[in-house]
Order: structure tokens, then C-alpha cells, then sequence
């Protein structure tokens, strides 16, 4: 009996947990690296289909920034409409890659820079 209980946890315990780690959005994908949060699933399944989602993880935008994009790639690159997924869709990619403030200073003026000596 005990191992007939070990050979079904062995064979439902990685089905089981399997499909939580899908179901749910509370944790960053590691195959798309997307960030946890509402409406990762849906970026994940209908932004990755033409090119990783790398593309969209390197990229900040504001929801204007965001909805432009996409108008471009459905104009110039056969994205299809959204319907019902773009507000979603929107909402989570607005929230989690949204423009950062720099995280590096802005680079010297010319005049701030130190005069190239004789001889370089
Ligand atoms: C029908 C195909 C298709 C789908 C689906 C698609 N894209 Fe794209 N996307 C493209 C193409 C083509 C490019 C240009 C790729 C390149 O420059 O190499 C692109 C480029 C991008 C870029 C880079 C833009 C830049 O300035 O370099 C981002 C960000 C992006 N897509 C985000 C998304 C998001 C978010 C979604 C989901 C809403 C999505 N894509 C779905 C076709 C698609």
C-alpha cells in the first residue's frame, strides 16, 4: 500500500505543481522572464508568438508609448486586434514596464570633459 501512495505522489506531484506554477501570475515566468503580475499570461501568449519576449522585457513605455507600439506592429507587422486582451494587456505592461527614472547620470558636456594634452 505505502507504495502504491509513493508512486502516485511521484507520478501527480510534478503534474500537480505544474499546472500551479501556469495557473497563477504571482510569479515571474523564468521561461519568458516576464515579471509577476495580472495579465502576464496574456502577454505571454500573445506577445511572444512572433519574436521573444525579450523585446517587450528590454522595452519601458508609458500606456501611450505601449498602445503605440502595438498600433505599429498591427499596421506594419500583422499583430491582430486585440479585442478584449489589449486593456489587460495594456494595464500590465503600463504598470510593470513603465519608463524608469535614469539610473546613470547624463553624460559630460564637451566643455566639462578634461582638454586632450599634446601629444594624445
Ligand atoms: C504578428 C507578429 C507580432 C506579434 C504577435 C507581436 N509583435 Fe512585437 N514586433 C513584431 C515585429 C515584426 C517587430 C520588429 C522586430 C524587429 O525589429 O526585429 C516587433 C517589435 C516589437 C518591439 C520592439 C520595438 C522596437 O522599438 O524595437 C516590442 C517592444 C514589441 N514588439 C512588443 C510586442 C508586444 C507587447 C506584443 C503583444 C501585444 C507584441 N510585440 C506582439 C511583430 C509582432
Amino acid at each position: 500500500m505505502r507504495a502504491v501512495i509513493t508512486l502516485l505522489v511521484i507520478i501527480f506531484l510534478p503534474w500537480s505543481s505544474g499546472y500551479a506554477a501556469t495557473d497563477t501570475e504571482t510569479k515571474p515566468s523564468h521561461a519568458s522572464r516576464l515579471k509577476a503580475g495580472e495579465g502576464m499570461t496574456l502577454v505571454a501568449a500573445q506577445c511572444g508568438v512572433c519574436h521573444s519576449l525579450a523585446l517587450v522585457t528590454q522595452n519601458r513605455a508609458d500606456r501611450r508609448g505601449w498602445t503605440a507600439l502595438i498600433r505599429w506592429m498591427q499596421a506594419k507587422h500583422g499583430l491582430w486586434p486585440l479585442g478584449e486582451f489589449e486593456a489587460p494587456i495594456l494595464d500590465y505592461l503600463a504598470k510593470h514596464y513603465a519608463p524608469s527614472p535614469a539610473g546613470r547620470r547624463q553624460p559630460l558636456g564637451m566643455e566639462l570633459l578634461p582638454k586632450p594634452q599634446e601629444g594624445d
